[in-house]
């Protein structure tokens, strides 16, 4: 399970994030096996906690540009993940939180960018840009 050309959006700025997204975890799976691996996998959730909160504000800014109907859900698919990434980030400063942790993240970015992000790709397409929020 990983990131497959399956996942493209057609929206260059997003697959590029949606990328580099991946390539954190793959950071973060290397640092699991690393033998620093307390302070490794710390900094690679810290890493990926402040990328995802990028990529989330971009998407929602674009998603609102368009007048996007689900947005609200949208936001609170994001939010709920955010949640729970700051929940892991935080647990690991005092415990190993690596058993299965690289594999639910990417489980979620898998089911996220394949459904739920993929719904907003036809409307961003078509829906012209709002000229007043
Ligand atoms: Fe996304
Ligand atoms: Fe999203």
């Amino acid at each position: 399970m990983g990131w497959t050309d399956n996942l493209l959006t057609g929206i260059h700025e997003i697959d590029q994030q949606h990328q580099v997204l991946f390539d954190v975890v793959a950071r973060l799976e290397q640092a699991v096996t690393s033998d620093d691996k307390w302070s490794a996998v710390h900094f690679a959730l810290v890493e990926l906690n402040s990328f995802v909160n990028v990529h989330f504000a971009v998407e929602e800014a674009l998603m609102r540009l368009h007048g996007y109907p689900d947005l609200e859900a949208h936001i609170a698919a994001h939010r709920a993940f955010s949640v729970d990434l700051l929940e892991i980030k935080q647990r690991s400063i005092r415990e190993d939180v690596s058993a299965g942790m690289t594999n639910m993240l990417k489980e979620w970015l898998v089911g996220h960018i394949g459904v739920v992000d993929k719904q907003y790709v036809p409307h961003l397409r078509t829906a012209p840009v709002a000229t007043r929020f």
